[in-house]
């Protein structure tokens, strides 16, 4: 589907989308459009329970007096309290509402209405955001679908009086949607298909976009002494990898970082997980892919920021070169670990990748994504991402950055009597506490054991983040790309030199 932004004119064919605010207030073009149809937009109105509501669409076939083929009436709800997200979701319904009808093009005109407060090229370059976002679809494995099950759209043009202006708006989130769509691949592959190396060479590929990207394997991460990491993989016939990704867009300021999991699959190890819904340990890896996807979207649309990017690519798995409940692992850090539960591996390969990124980059912020608890599905559902930092300032930008992108978060606590339930009587730390309170808490407060002194530092857990099971107005279901839009948005608020 293509996007291109115009003037407002009449168009002589496809879909014409006219704006009206609730209290069926039309605007201008809805109209004009009622006068040029000899009131067809009055009389479907009197027709129908449409009232302008945010999320209404009114829709009138082959109207008489026009060219076009379908009018919709989209309704916007109050003006005043239209902003960004709101564009983006109209955006994406249409999308959605036209991709099943054999309809090739759409028209959206754009104007204020009311006391709107979002400007004519923001609101137009958000309606096309939201559109590219969920024209998404993973349907490379699907070789028998006739063309009319496959979607219609080619065309999707933004009418606006300030074209130029709403291009220009829209660059940047052209190359967010591609590193979301990037992201969503990556987790809805499968493992067969990307596994620790596979995954390696995709994050490579980034180096075209001028990210420095290295790859260390067995033998290198051997030597630095990441027993955490490579006890998860050495079950598994694939070969453990760590990838660091390096954008350099600022100055002489430390990096921020981001580090993923990389669970390519998680079977659970020898503690082995139930076989029902276990194919969807395949996304066990949504952390490490946000991180990538990330790193692509600062580095396409060439953020003035050092950034980096961390991720431990491991597959857990039972075999006979498997780990045990009961082994004992050295970390990088040098503390040992007691693993007691093979399926809480995520944490173990995070422990040695955090420890290798602040030894490393010395970064002055680092955030970790992770698919990490079932225990934060249950906490938080799929409707917030479970957030712990060590510090205010940063929790409160990533809440700020989740609420304007929709990708919410919310802040879960971290104490030192949570810290203690880690205590192992046999090693440093254990990997689960063993207990079924907190699980989600205690998880993270593993893995602050691993944060360095006066590295700022935040957890996202985003179990219940990485994989829809339904379709949203920016998100059709399946992988979400969860965590992109969200750091884009914090680098870009608060991490990029003006
Ligand atoms: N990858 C899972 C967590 C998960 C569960 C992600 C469901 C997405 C959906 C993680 O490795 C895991 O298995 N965690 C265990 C930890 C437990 C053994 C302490 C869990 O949450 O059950
Ligand atoms: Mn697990
Ligand atoms: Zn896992």
């Amino acid at each position: 589907m293509k996007v291109a932004f115009a003037k407002p004119e009449i168009p002589a064919s496809g879909t014409l989308v006219a704006l009206a605010a609730d209290g069926r207030r039309l605007g201008k073009l809805a109209g004009q459009l009622d006068k040029a149809t000899k009131g067809a937009i009055t009389r479907a109105l009197e027709a129908s329970r449409f009232k302008g509501g945010a999320e209404e669409f009114l829709t009138l076939l082959a109207p008489a007096g026009v060219d076009v083929a379908r009018i919709i009436v989209a309704g916007i709800g109050a003006p005043g309290k239209y902003d960004a997200l709101a564009a983006q979701s109209l955006g994406g319904r249409l999308v959605a509402a036209l991709n099943g009808t054999g309809e090739k093009d759409v028209s959206v005109w754009i104007e204020q209405i009311g006391d709107m407060k979002l400007a004519e090229a923001e609101f137009a370059a958000n309606v096309a955001y939201g559109a590219r976002l969920r024209f998404y679809r993973f349907d490379k494995y699907k070789t028998k679908e006739k063309p009319e099950q496959k979607p219609s759209l080619r065309h999707f043009n933004v009418l606006v009086a300030d074209a130029a202006d709403a291009k220009r708006a829209f660059g940047p989130m052209d190359k967010v949607v591609d590193a979301v769509n990037f992201t969503r691949d990556l987790v809805s592959e499968p493992a067969n298909v990307i596994y620790p190396e596979t995954l390696a060479a995709q994050a490579k590929t980034l180096t075209e976009l001028g990210l420095e990207v290295k790859v260390l394997g067995v033998k290198e991460m051997t030597k630095l002494g990441m027993g955490a990491l490579l006890g998860v993989g050495q079950g598994s016939s694939r070969e453990s990898q760590l990838v660091t990704m390096q954008w350099n867009g600022g100055g002489k300021e430390k990096p921020i970082a981001f580090v993923g999991k990389g669970v390519t699959f998680d079977t659970g190890g020898i503690s082995i997980k139930p076989a029902a819904g276990m194919e969807d340990m395949k996304w066990d890896m949504a952390g490490s892919a946000a991180v990538i996807g990330t790193m692509r979207a600062l580095a396409s649309r060439k953020a003035k920021v050092n950034a980096v990017g961390v991720v431990g690519l491991v597959e857990n798995m039972p075999s006979g070169t498997a780990q045990r409940p009961g082994d004992i692992v050295t970390s990088m850090s040098g503390q040992t670990i007691e693993v007691l539960n093979t399926d809480a591996e995520g944490r173990l390969v995070l422990a040695d990748a955090m420890w290798y990124c602040q030894e490393t980059f010395k970064p002055k912020v680092m955030i970790d994504l992770a698919t990490l608890t079932g225990a934060i599905l249950i906490a938080l559902g799929t409707v917030y991402g479970g957030m712990y930092a060590n510090d205010d300032e940063l929790a409160r930008q990533l809440e700020a950055s989740g609420k304007a992108t929709g990708e919410l978060l919310w802040r879960m606590p971290l104490a030192p009597a949570y810290n203690k339930m880690m205590d192992s009587p046999a090693a440093d730390v254990k990997n689960i506490s063993g207990s079924r309170n907190a699980g989600s808490i205690t998880a993270a407060e593993f893995l602050q054991r691993f944060v360095q002194k006066g590295v700022i530092w935040s957890h996202l857990d985003i179990a219940g983040m990485a994989w829809a099971d339904k379709d949203s107005p920016t998100n059709p279901r399946g992988a979400t790309g969860y965590g992109v839009r969200l750091l884009d948005h914090l680098v870009a608020k608060h991490y990029e030199e003006a």
